[in-house]
């Protein structure tokens, strides 16, 4: 099966999750950015990867996902720098399946990344972003080398589901 790990990342997270994903897979299998893709054919399966902006799904994200086509087996990964669990994330990943909801998605993925400073400053500017400023701050050492152990795990378990 031939498989294609894409992601969008702004300031590295996310692609250094695709690139552990992308170790842990047999081969044939590519890594590719989701901006070069243009299309999924000829993909048994697909990894899609991004970072969570605003509580939501990037809109190049968005746009891929809802073109995705009908029945193809998929596995979504995402980067948040917000405390697991939290609405922060939460909404963007359940955006995600909805977005995807066409697709046959094996599982999804997730962990903490670090804001980035120009985030972080421009965050912290309003008063409700206060508390996200603050789960920012210990999201600072991740992805760590655990998140990534995890994620390879992740796709090989992925890769058990999609070979049944
Ligand atoms: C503009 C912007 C908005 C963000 N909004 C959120 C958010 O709503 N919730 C959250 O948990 N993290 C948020 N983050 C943090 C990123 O999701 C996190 O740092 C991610 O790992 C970045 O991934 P990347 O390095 O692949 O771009 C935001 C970051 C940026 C730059």
């Amino acid at each position: 099966m031939r498989t294609l790990v894409t992601y969008y990342s702004l300031t590295g997270n996310t692609r250094m999750v695709a690139e552990a994903i992308f170790e842990a897979l047999p081969k044939p299998k590519e890594l590719k950015p989701l901006t070069e893709v243009e299309s999924v054919e000829g993909y048994g399966l697909v990894f899609i990867g991004f970072p969570v902006h605003s509580h939501s799904v990037p809109y190049r994200v968005e746009h891929f996902l809802k073109n995705l086509p009908p029945g193809q087996k998929t596995a979504l990964f995402l980067t948040h720098g917000s405390i697991p669990g939290t609405r922060l994330s939460r909404e963007a990943l359940e955006q995600a399946l909805i977005l995807a909801g066409k697709t046959r998605i094996l599982g999804t993925f997730a962990c903490r990344g670090k804001v980035s400073n120009q985030a972080m400053e421009v965050l912290g500017k309003s008063p409700e972003h206060e508390l996200w400023t603050e789960m920012a701050v210990t999201a600072s050492t991740h992805p760590d080398k655990n998140d990534l152990e995890d994620a390879r795990t992740f796709a090989r378990w992925i890769i058990s589901l999609a070979s049944q």
